[in-house]
C-alpha cells in the first residue's frame, strides 16, 4: 500500500532510503515519508479533478499530517490548505502558504482565530454555528468570503467517531438553517456566502455516500462553490477495498454534472487518501514473547499511532531488514504502553522476528503524528521527509529535557511547599 522498494540487501526502501539505515541514523520510532510518493498524489488528485472538473480545486486537510513541511509541499503543489483552529493556521503561514489559500474549519472557532484568518486574509471561513456570523459581523474590514458547513443527514458506513454526516452530528447547519442564513446575510456588509461545504466522515469505502452529500447540497440553490470535503477512504490491509482516486473522482464529477451549475466551482479536501500512503513508520523491536499468543513488544505505540486504536485501523507490518523472506511466525506487534489496547497489528505474518530489528508499518502517513503524545513519557518521535536517497528531518524528535521542561513550574512548587 506504499511507494517503497526492496534494496540489494532485501530491505525496505522508502523515497530511495533504506529503512535499516534510517533507523540507525535517527532512532525509533521514527515518521518517514516518501516525499515524491506524497507529491504524486498532490498532483494526480488536482491533475485528475481539473481534468474532469474545469473550475476546481485541492484542498489538503492539514489535520491529517500538521508538520511544516507537509504545509510547504501543499503549498508548492498547487493546493488550498484546511486549517482548524489558531494552531494549524499558524503552521500553515509559518510554512508560507498563502493565505488566500487557507479553508478555516471550526466547530468552535474562538474570536481570536476568526480575526487572525480575516486580518492575513484567509481565501474561505466554513462558517459551522451562527456564532461564526455574530462573531465575523463584528470583525471590520471589508467582506469574508465564507462557505456554510451543511449537516446533510447522510449515515456514511464508516467508523462511528469518524461519521461526520449524520443527524447527530455536531458539525454544520441542518438544511433549513442554511437556508435561512444565506437569506439573512444576502447583502451581509462583512459577510459573503459564496457557498456550501458538506463532510460526510473518513475512512468511506464506498463512492455513493459522497454523490448522495453532492446532491444533498445541490439542492439548496445555485452557489459560487461548493466543497463536498474528504473522506476516501484508503486500503489499510488486503480486506479492505477502497475506491481509487480516480473513481472516486468520476463519482463525484459525474454527480456534480448532473446536479450543479456548469460554472460551479468544485473543492475537494482529502487528507487520508492524500498522505496515508506516503508515510511509514518505523519501530525497533524490543523483545518477542511466546506466550498465550506471539507478541513482537516495539519501542513505541499508543503514543505515536493512537488512532489505530480509536478507528480500529488494520495495517500490516514488515520486518524492514527482511522484506523479502517467507514469513515464519504470526505475531501480534504491540507497543510498550499500558493498555491491552495498544496493538499495532493484530496478526503480523513476520519472518523469525527478533530483537533489535526494525519494524515498518506502511500507510501510516494519515493521522499518527497528528495525535502524537506522551503517554507512558514516550517522547514524541521525529519525522524525516525521503526524497531520492536523502532523508531530511523535518520535525524534531522532543529529548527527555523537552518532557521535563514543562514541569518547571512544579519543580519550583515543590521547592516552595516541603514535605
Ligand atoms: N474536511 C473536514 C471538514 C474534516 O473534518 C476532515 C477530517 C477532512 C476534510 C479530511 O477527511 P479524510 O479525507 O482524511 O478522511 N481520527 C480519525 C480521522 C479523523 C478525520 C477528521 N476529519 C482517524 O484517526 O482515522
Amino acid at each position: 500500500p506504499i511507494h517503497s522498494s526492496i534494496g540489494p540487501d532485501g530491505e525496505l526502501v522508502v523515497g530511495g532510503c533504506s529503512v535499516p539505515e534510517l533507523a540507525r541514523e535517527f532512532g525509533t520510532p521514527l515518521y518517514a515519508i516518501d516525499e515524491q510518493g506524497l507529491r504524486d498524489t498532490m498532483r494526480r488528485y488536482r491533475e485528475g479533478l481539473s481534468s474532469r472538473w474545469a473550475r476546481s480545486r485541492v484542498c489538503f486537510a492539514s489535520k491529517s499530517l500538521p508538520c511544516v513541511a507537509a504545509y510547504a509541499v501543499a503549498q508548492q503543489e498547487g493546493l488550498l490548505v484546511d486549517v482548524v483552529g489558531e494552531g494549524e493556521l499558524r503552521l500553515a503561514l509559518a510554512a508560507g502558504v498563502e493565505p488566500g489559500r487557507l479553508v478555516l474549519h471550526g466547530n468552535a472557532k474562538s474570536e481570536a482565530e476568526l480575526r487572525l484568518a480575516k486580518s492575513v486574509g484567509a481565501g474561505l471561513v466554513v462558517v459551522d454555528n451562527p456564532t461564526d456570523i455574530e462573531m465575523l459581523s463584528e470583525i471590520e474590514g471589508g467582506r469574508q468570503d465564507v462557505l456554510l458547513r451543511v449537516l446533510p443527514e447522510i449515515d456514511a458506513n464508516t467508523h462511528p467517531s469518524i461519521a461526520t454526516g449524520g443527524r447527530g452530528s455536531k458539525f454544520g447547519l441542518t438544511l433549513a438553517q442554511t437556508r435561512e442564513t444565506v437569506e439573512r446575510l444576502r447583502d451581509h456588509p462583512r459577510i459573503r456566502v459564496r457557498g456550501v461545504h458538506v463532510h460526510i466522515g473518513s475512512q468511506i469505502l464506498e463512492t455513493a455516500p459522497f454523490v448522495e452529500a453532492l446532491r444533498v447540497v445541490a439542492g439548496l440553490g445555485a452557489f459560487d462553490i461548493y466543497n463536498v470535503g474528504g473522506g476516501l477512504g484508503v486500503n489499510y490491509s488486503d480486506d479492505d477495498d477502497a475506491p481509487t482516486i480516480e473513481q472516486y473522482l468520476d463519482a463525484v464529477t459525474a454527480a456534480a454534472r448532473e446536479a450543479l451549475p456548469a460554472t460551479a466551482e468544485l473543492l475537494i479536501e482529502p487528507g487520508r487518501s492524500l498522505v496515508s500512503r506516503s508515510g511509514v513508520t518505523l519501530y525497533g523491536v524490543r523483545n518477542v514473547k511466546r506466550s498465550n499468543s506471539t507478541f513482537v513488544a516495539v519501542d513505541g505505540g499508543m503514543s505515536d499511532q493512537i488512532n489505530i486504536a480509536l478507528t480500529d485501523d488494520r495495517f500490516t507490518a514488515v520486518i524492514a531488514e527482511r522484506v523479502a523472506e517467507t514469513p515464519d511466525t504470526i505475531a501480534q506487534v504491540v507497543g510498550r504502553q499500558c493498555e491491552s489496547g495498544d496493538l499495532l497489528v493484530d496478526r503480523a505474518p513476520l519472518p523469525a522476528p527478533r530483537r533489535g530489528d526494525t519494524v515498518a508499518i506502511a500507510g501510516t502517513g494519515a493521522y499518527g503524528f497528528t495525535f502524537v503524545n506522551n503517554y507512558n513519557g514516550a517522547l514524541h518521535p521525529p519525522m524525516v521527509f525521503c526524497l531520492r536517497g536523502e532523508p531530511s528531518v523535518v520535525v524534531r524528535g522532543q529529548s527527555y529535557e523537552d518532557l521535563i521542561a514543562p514541569h518547571a513550574p512544579a519543580l519550583e512548587w515543590t521547592r516552595r511547599r516541603p514535605a
